[in-house]
C-alpha cells in the first residue's frame, strides 16, 4: 500500500518546509517537493501542518484505583487518543505488591491486546522490590521492551515506596538500562495533614488540593533527585504541577545532574480555583498532585521554554462525575484522583503555546512528540518524520478553532475538565504506521490496529 501526502507544512522538532510525503506500508520511505510517484491514495495537505503523531508518555487505561477502575480502557481511550492527534501511547502496568512485575506485565498485555487503536507501550509501577526481584526488572527492559519504571513516594500503604527501595531501584536501572519514573510527593506528611483536615470536618474536595502543599512535591522532587544522584542515575519526574518543584529540577540541570520532568496540561490551564466550584463539582478537578494557584503557570511555560520540562503528557486518568467521583461526596480523601485529558493534549498545547506565542511550533513538536520518543527509547523509529521512520503522522488544521466539551469528546467519561473552552488547532487526518484511523476528524480504524511498542534502553545523560 502506497500513500501519498501532497503540500503539507511539515513541521518535525527541527524542521519547518512544504513538501510531499511517500509513504509505503507502514514507513515513510520518501520526503520531497513535488513527488510524481503511483500511490493508492492520495492526501492533500495543503494549509495544514504535518507532523509527527503525539506520544503521550503517561496514561492509565482500564486501571484499578481509588476503589474502582479508570473509566477509559485501552478501546475507548486510543480511539480517544487518535482523534486528538495522539498515536502512541505509553501506559502504566501496575505491580501488586507482593507479586512479581513479570505476571503485572502479562495482565497489561492482555488488557490491551487486540483493543487499541494506536500503537502503545508500557512503564511498569513498582510497589516492591526486594533484592532478589530486581532480576526482573532487567527480564523487562532486555526482553519485554519495558525499560521505563514508576515509583511513588505519595499513597502510602498502597503504592509508595520507601527510600531504599528507590534508591535499590534506580541503582539498578541506571546500571541495565532503565529509568525510574518518580511520584515525587512526600505522602506520609502528607496523609498527617489529610487526617487533621478530616478530623476538623473538612470533607469538601477542596480540601484535596489544600492537604497537598506545594512544598510536600516539591521536597519529594528534591529527594527523588538526591537519591538519583547517590544511585548514580538519571530521574523522570512525572507530573510536574508547581513552580516550587520546578525549582529543585531546574538547580539540579544547571548543575549537570540528569533530571528529567513533565507536566500537563492540567497544570498549565487549570487552577486551584476550580476545585471550589459548586457543591461537589470541585470533585471533577481532583488528581494528584492538584491543581495549583494560577501563578503556577508562567512559571511551567517558563520551564517548557528553557527545557528544564522536556514533555507534556496527560496523566490520562478518568473517573465518571457520576457513580464514580461520587465515592468520595462525603469524604475528599475518597474521590477517585484522576481526571481525564488523553483526546485534548495537542490541541490545547498549540493553542496555548504556538497560539499564545509561548512557544514556537517546533517546540510543540519536540514535547508532544519527539522528546517522549527519545526519553522512552522510540526514537527514531516515532517521534519524526523522516525516511525510514513509522508512518505515524498528524495532518492539524492550525487554523481551524473547536470548542471542547464533554458532548463531542471521545472519551469514555461524563465531563470534559475544559467544557467549553474553545482552541485554536485542530486534528483533522491521523495515520497511525501508514494507515488511515482518522479521516477529516471521523474514527475509520479498528480496535486492534495498533501494536505493543517494544522500548530500547534508556541512557539518558
Ligand atoms: O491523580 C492522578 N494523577 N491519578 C493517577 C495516578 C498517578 O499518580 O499518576
Ligand atoms: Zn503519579
Ligand atoms: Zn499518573
Amino acid at each position: 500500500m502506497k500513500t501519498l501526502i501532497k503540500n503539507g507544512r511539515i513541521v518535525t522538532a527541527v524542521d519547518d518546509y512544504v513538501a510531499d510525503i511517500l509513504i509505503e506500508d507502514e514507513k515513510i520511505s520518501v520526503i520531497g517537493a513535488n513527488l510524481t510517484m503511483e500511490a493508492d491514495a492520495t492526501i492533500d495537505a495543503k494549509d495544514r501542518l504535518v507532523v509527527p503523531g503525539g506520544i503521550d508518555a503517561h496514561t492509565h487505561m482500564d486501571m484499578p484505583f481509588g476503589g474502582t477502575t479508570s473509566a477509559d480502557d485501552f478501546e475507548t481511550g486510543t480511539r480517544a487518543a487518535a482523534h486528538g492527534g495522539t498515536t502512541t501511547i505509553i501506559d502504566f502496568a501496575i505491580q501488586n505488591k507482593g507479586d512479581s512485575i513479570i505476571n503485572a506485565l502479562d495482565v497489561w498485555h492482555a488488557k490491551a491486546q487486540g483493543k487499541t487503536a494506536i500503537d502503545y507501550a508500557f512503564h511498569m509501577i513498582v510497589t516492591d522490590m526486594p533484592r532478589e526481584r530486581l532480576v526482573d526488572m532487567k527480564r523487562l527492559i532486555d526482553d519485554e521492551g519495558v525499560t521505563s519504571f514508576k515509583m511513588f513516594m505519595a499513597y502510602p500503604g498502597v503504592l509508595l515506596v520507601d527510600d531504599a527501595t528507590i534508591f535499590r531501584g534506580m541503582s539498578y536501572a541506571a546500571e541495565h538500562g532503565g529509568l525510574i519514573c518518580m511520584h515525587a510527593e512526600n505522602g506520609m506528611v502528607i496523609n498527617e495533614i489529610v487526617e487533621r483536615a478530616l478530623a476538623a470536618g473538612h470533607t469538601a474536595p477542596k480540601y484535596h488540593a489544600l492537604t497537598r502543599p506545594t512544598l510536600a512535591e516539591a521536597e519529594g522532587a528534591n529527594r527523588a533527585i538526591a537519591l538519583a544522584e547517590m544511585a548514580g542515575s538519571p530521574v523522570y519526574i512525572v507530573h510536574l504541577s508547581c513552580y516550587d518543584a520546578l525549582k529543585k529540577v531546574q538547580e539540579a540541570r544547571d548543575a549537570g545532574i540528569p533530571a528529567y520532568a513533565e507536566t500537563c496540561p492540567q497544570y498549565l490551564f487549570l487552577d486551584y480555583s476550580y476545585m471550589e466550584g459548586e457543591g461537589f463539582e470541585g470533585a471533577k478537578y481532583v488528581m494528584t498532585p492538584p491543581l495549583r494557584d494560577k501563578s503556577n503557570q508562567e512559571k511551567l511555560w517558563t520551564g517548557i521554554r528553557m527545557n528544564d520540562l522536556q514533555v507534556i503528557s496527560t496523566d490520562h486518568c478518568p473517573f465518571c462525575f457520576k457513580d464514580q467521583k461520587e465515592l468520595g461526596r462525603d469524604d475528599f480523601s475518597k474521590i477517585p484522583n484522576g481526571g481525564p485529558g488523553v483526546e485534548t493534549r495537542m490541541s490545547l498545547i498549540y493553542n496555548g503555546g504556538v497560539v499564545a506565542g509561548r512557544i514556537n511550533v517546533n517546540r510543540f513538536v519536540e514535547i508532544t512528540s519527539t522528546a517522549p520518543a527519545k526519553i522512552f527509547g522510540l526514537f527514531p523509529r516515532k517521534g519524526t518524520i523522516a525516511v525510514g521512520s513509522d508512518a505515524d503522522i498528524v495532518i492539524f488544521n492550525p487554523e481551524k478553532k473547536m470548542t471542547l466539551s464533554a458532548k463531542t469528546h471521545h472519551m469514555n467519561v461524563d465531563y470534559n475538565c475544559y467544557e467549553g473552552m474553545e482552541v485554536q488547532g485542530v486534528t483533522e487526518t491521523v495515520l497511525s504506521r501508514g494507515k488511515v484511523i482518522i479521516d477529516k476528524q471521523n474514527y475509520v480504524g479498528h480496535a486492534g490496529d495498533g501494536k505493543f511498542q517494544k522500548r530500547s534502553l534508556i541512557h539518558l545523560k
